[in-house]
C-alpha cells in the first residue's frame, strides 16, 4: 500500500505539509486532490490530520486518518511562507469556494466580487460599439441612458467590509449543574463558562486568523429535530468543543452540554417562537423583527449559531447596532427557525443586510433568495436601494445573482412597448422599482450580458435563451414574499440617540 501513511511514516507530517489527500465525494466520484495539514492529533493511538483542500472552500476541511494521505507526494511548509493566501494575507489560507461553485464565480464580472481600487469590466466603449452592429434577435429590447451608466461604473468599486459577529456575554454566577432560571440570559448555570476565548476569532481581518480559529471547532448541534454539522469555527466557550454534541433551544437558542440540561432547559423555557415582533405571516412562514438591543442574549446566542456557517465575519461585541429578521416555518409545535439576516439600524453604505443565512437543513430549498426578497420588501417600505454588506461568501454570491438576474428580468419583460417603439428603461427606474442599488443593477446586466451598443445608444438585448431560462427558473420559484402580509414601520434611529 504506497498510499498510506502509518504511525512510522506519519511521525514526519506537521502542520504546513502539503499532499494528495482522499476527499470522499457523495456527489461525483472520490479524488485526490492537493490538501495542506492544519493540525496532528493523536487519538486512541492513532494519528489524525485536519485537512484544509486547497482549491476548495474552508468549509470542506475534515480530520482524517492517515490512509488517506499520498505520502508519495508529501511537501514539507517552505520556512518563510506562512500559507499565504490568494489575496496575499499571510497566517490564513485560501478559502476558496467548492470547485464546482468557484468555476461559476470565476466567470462573473459581478462588481460585488471586485476588490477596492480593482478597475470594474465596463459598458462597451463607444469605439468597441461602433463594430457591434449585430443585432440579434430579441423578443423584447429596452434602452437606457447611457450617460447614467458611465457616472454609475466610475463608482463600481466595493469596500471589504466584514460580517459582524458577538461572543456571549462574559459570565454570570454558577447555580446548578443544569439548571439556570433566567430565561432571559445565557448564563453559567449549565456549568458552561459564558466568556469565549479571546482568540483570533475576534477580528475579521484574516492576518489574525490563527490555528484556533481556522479549524471547526464543534463536532455537532442539535437544534430541535435537527444535527447540524458545522462549517467554520464559532467561538462557543472551549469547555462545549470537546462535546460530540451541542444542545441548543431551538426557540431561545440558548445552548447546553447535554441532552438532560436541554430537557430541563425546555421544562422552564416558555418560548415558542423567536423574541421580538412577528411583522410577516403567510401560511407557515413568519419573520420576526427583533432589537439586538432588547433581546441581546437571544442576538448573541444567534449569531454564535451562525458563525458556525459563515466565514469571513467580524466577532462584534456588540449587537445593539442590528437588527435582526428570524424567518421560522409554524408547526403545531412552535415557530422552527428556518435562517435569518441581520441589518445595520443605520448603514451608511446603503447595506440592507449584514449577515444572511439559511440554517443547512433548509438549504437549496429557495429560502435563501426568500430571504433576500424580504430584505429588499423592508428596502421599499423604506424608500431606500440597498445591497448586501461586502465581501459575499460564493454561496451570498450565488444567490443574490440569482435573486438579482430574476427580479430584474421580471421587469425587463414586463415592459410594454413604447408607442410601438421599443420600450424604454432607465438604471435609475430598475433600482426604484426593485429597492436593488444602482451598481448591483449594473454588474447583473453585465453578467447576464443583456449590454449592446446600436446606434449611439445601449440597448438590452433579451435572447430567447435568456427568455426560455427565465420563464423556466420563474415556475420553479414557488416561496416568494406578499408585500400584503408585511407588516413593518420603519424606525428613524438616528433620531433615538445612541439605540
Ligand atoms: N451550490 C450551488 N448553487 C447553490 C448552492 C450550492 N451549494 N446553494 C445555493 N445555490 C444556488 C441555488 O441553486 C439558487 O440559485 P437558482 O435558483 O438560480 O438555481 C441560489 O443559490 C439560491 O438558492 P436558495 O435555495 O434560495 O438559497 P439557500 O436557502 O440555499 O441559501 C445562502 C443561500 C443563504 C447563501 C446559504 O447557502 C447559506 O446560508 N450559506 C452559508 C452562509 C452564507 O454564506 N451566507 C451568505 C454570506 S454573504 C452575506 O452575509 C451578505
Ligand atoms: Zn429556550
Amino acid at each position: 500500500m504506497t498510499k498510506m501513511a502509518d504511525n512510522r511514516s506519519s511521525v514526519e507530517i506537521v502542520e504546513g505539509c502539503r499532499l494528495p489527500v482522499l476527499r470522499k465525494n457523495q456527489e461525483h466520484e472520490d479524488e485526490w486532490p492537493l490538501a495542506e495539514i492544519l493540525s496532528v492529533k493523536e487519538v486512541s493511538s492513532r494519528k489524525l490530520f485536519y485537512v484544509h483542500y486547497i482549491d476548495f472552500n474552508k468549509r470542506l476541511d475534515e480530520w482524517v486518518t492517515g490512509d488517506r494521505l499520498d505520502m508519495k507526494k508529501l511537501q514539507f511548509p517552505k520556512k518563510e511562507a506562512k500559507t499565504p493566501t490568494k489575496n496575499g494575507l499571510p497566517g490564513s489560507r485560501p478559502s476558496s469556494p467548492e470547485r464546482e461553485v468557484k468555476r461559476k464565480v470565476e466567470t462573473v464580472p459581478l462588481a460585488t466580487q471586485v476588490p477596492p481600487a480593482t478597475p470594474v469590466p465596463s459598458l462597451p466603449s463607444s469605439a468597441e460599439a461602433s463594430q457591434a452592429s449585430v443585432f440579434p434577435a430579441v423578443r423584447e429590447t429596452t434602452t437606457f441612458k447611457a450617460r447614467e451608466d458611465h457616472e454609475q461604473i466610475s463608482s463600481l468599486t466595493t469596500n471589504g467590509t466584514a460580517r459582524r459577529l458577538i461572543p456571549p456575554q462574559p459570565g454570570r454566577k454558577r447555580k446548578a449543574n443544569c439548571g439556570g432560571t433566567d430565561e432571559d440570559s445565557q448564563d453559567s448555570s449549565d456549568g458552561i463558562p459564558t466568556a469565549p476565548r479571546m482568540t483570533g476569532s475576534l477580528v475579521s481581518d484574516r492576518s489574525h486568523d490563527d490555528i484556533v480559529t481556522r479549524m471547526k471547532n464543534i463536532e455537532c448541534i442539535e437544534l430541535g429535530r435537527h444535527r447540524l454539522k458545522p462549517w467554520y469555527f464559532s467561538p462557543y466557550p472551549q469547555e462545549l468543543t470537546a462535546l460530540p454534541i451541542l444542545y441548543l433551544c431551538e426557540f431561545c437558542l440558548k445552548y447546553l452540554k447535554s441532552l438532560k440540561c436541554l430537557q430541563r432547559h425546555l421544562t422552564k423555557c416558555n418560548l415558542r417562537h423567536p423574541p421580538g415582533n412577528e411583522i410577516y405571516r403567510k401560511g407557515t412562514i413568519s419573520f420576526f423583527e427583533i432589537d439586538g438591543r432588547k433581546n441581546k442574549t437571544y442576538s448573541q446566542n444567534l449569531c454564535l449559531l451562525a458563525k458556525c456557517f459563515l466565514d469571513h465575519k467580524t466577532l462584534y461585541y456588540d449587537t445593539d447596532p442590528f437588527l435582526f429578521y428570524v424567518m421560522t416555518e409554524y408547526d403545531s409545535k412552535g415557530f422552527h427557525i428556518v435562517g435569518y439576516f441581520s441589518k445595520e439600524k443605520e448603514s451608511t453604505e446603503d447595506y440592507n443586510v449584514a449577515c444572511i443565512l439559511t440554517l443547512p437543513p433548509y438549504q437549496r430549498r429557495g429560502y435563501g433568495k426568500l430571504l433576500i426578497e424580504f430584505s429588499y420588501e423592508l428596502s421599499k417600505v423604506e424608500g431606500k436601494t440597498g445591497t448586501p454588506e461586502k465581501p459575499l461568501s460564493d454561496l451570498g454570491l450565488l444567490s443574490y445573482r440569482s435573486y438579482w438576474s430574476q427580479t430584474i428580468l421580471e421587469i425587463l419583460m414586463d415592459l410594454k412597448p413604447d408607442n410601438g417603439e421599443r420600450p424604454q428603461i432607465t438604471i435609475n427606474e430598475i433600482s426604484e422599482i426593485t429597492s436593488v442599488k444602482k451598481e448591483d443593477v449594473i454588474s447583473t446586466l453585465q453578467y447576464l450580458n443583456l449590454i449592446n451598443y446600436y446606434k449611439g445608444q445601449y440597448i438590452l438585448t433579451l435572447s430567447e435563451d435568456i427568455v426560455e431560462g427565465h420563464e423556466r427558473a420563474m415556475q420553479k420559484r414557488h416561496l416568494r414574499i406578499d408585500p400584503k402580509c408585511l407588516h413593518f414601520t420603519p424606525k428613524d434611529w438616528s433620531k433615538r440617540g445612541k439605540w
